[in-house]
């Protein structure tokens, strides 16, 4: 599926936004989503319009190119039909593949990762043991600058309850406990005894096992059957992609004011983008990732760190 970006250089994106939505729902399903953006669906492909500050950006995605470039062309010409005031330039970029989106250049990541904290020695033992004992599936675990970034994010945060939302071997959980104070507390959520096994003895060499409290469970049960009150200042959310929007909606109330929401895997390899892909997990990413933008409970930012890491702060 590909995909292609424009930024219009304009003083007044806002309002090319609105005339854009009103004007296209006539013949597509075009909507405002707050905050001076919106997004147009037509039959085969789509257009997310955001406001900058001296810019509009616009991102098209179709089926094949013949309707992206279709859905660049409609776009272009009300948007040039609007600009009675100025002349705006429409170029979009070349059509990028959403499902094989590149993020991070490999020789950006490297260059990052090689001046980046390295992990220490029981995490680089933990992330060995994860490959050896989980085959595959070890591809689940953050890498070690997501790790140091959520060590950093905790202390940053001044943290000292949090929660976590998908152990599997224990990385991320060992990366918050050891930056919270040494009476902080860790509510670790997952449903597999065995990862969250190959994990324990990690904790207890790092010494932060007393601040981890594992619950297994489905995640959702152990976060509702939670007092609805704010009692913790960071959660992380990397679990089921399916349920993304139902823990949102369970941390946000318990969160305390100042509190830290960081999702990963925002971007889902690119699918995200994509509107062609209709999978229930891209389905609950976008619902998630769209419900943050415009809650006027939070502040947030979507970073370009590995899957995608929003984080989002409790006003
Ligand atoms: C991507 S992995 C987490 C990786 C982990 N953060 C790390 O650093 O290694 C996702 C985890 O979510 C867990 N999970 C999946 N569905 C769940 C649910 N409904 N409730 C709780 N945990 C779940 C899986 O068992 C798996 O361990």
């Amino acid at each position: 599926m590909p995909l292609s970006t424009a930024h219009v250089a304009t003083d007044r994106p806002a309002r090319y936004v609105k005339q854009l939505i009103s004007h296209m729902g006539h013949k597509a399903t075009a909507e405002l989503t707050g905050a001076g953006r919106g997004s147009i669906t037509f039959r085969d492909g789509t257009c997310a319009l955001a406001s900058g500050r001296d810019e509009l950006v616009l991102v098209a995605a179709a089926a094949d190119l013949d309707s992206l470039a279709g859905v660049q062309d409609v776009v272009t010409r009300h948007l040039v039909r609007f600009a009675t005031q100025e002349e705006v330039r429409v170029e979009w970029s070349a059509p990028a593949d959403g499902e094989a989106l590149e993020i991070v250049p490999p020789a950006v990541q490297d260059y990052l990762l090689a001046h980046c904290t390295p992990a220490d020695q029981v995490l680089t033992e933990l992330a060995v043991a994860t490959r050896e004992e989980t085959g595959r599936s070890a591809g689940m675990q953050v890498s070690p600058d997501e790790g140091a970034l959520l060590e950093m994010l905790v202390r940053l945060a001044g943290a000292r309850r949090a929660i976590e939302v998908g152990v599997f071997t224990g990385y991320s959980a060992l990366c918050i406990a050891r930056a919270l104070p040494a009476d902080g507390y860790l509510l670790a959520c997952d449903v597999s005894t065995e990862w969250t096994g190959i994990g324990r003895p990690f904790w207890e060499r790092a010494g932060v096992q007393d601040r981890i409290d594992l619950r297994i469970g489905p995640a959702l049960d152990t976060l509702r059957a939670l007092p609805e009150e704010p009692a913790f200042d960071f959660a992380f959310v990397d679990a089921d992609k399916v349920n993304y929007p139902a823990y949102y909606e369970e941390i946000v109330p318990r969160l305390v004011p100042g509190g830290l929401l960081v999702l990963d895997n925002v971007f889902l390899g690119g699918t995200v983008l994509d509107p062609a892909v209709q999978e229930q997990d891209q389905l609950a990413m976008r619902r998630v990732n769209d419900a943050l933008a415009r809650d006027d409970r939070m502040d947030c930012v979507m970073l370009p760190v590995r899957d995608g890491v929003t984080l989002a702060r409790k006003r």
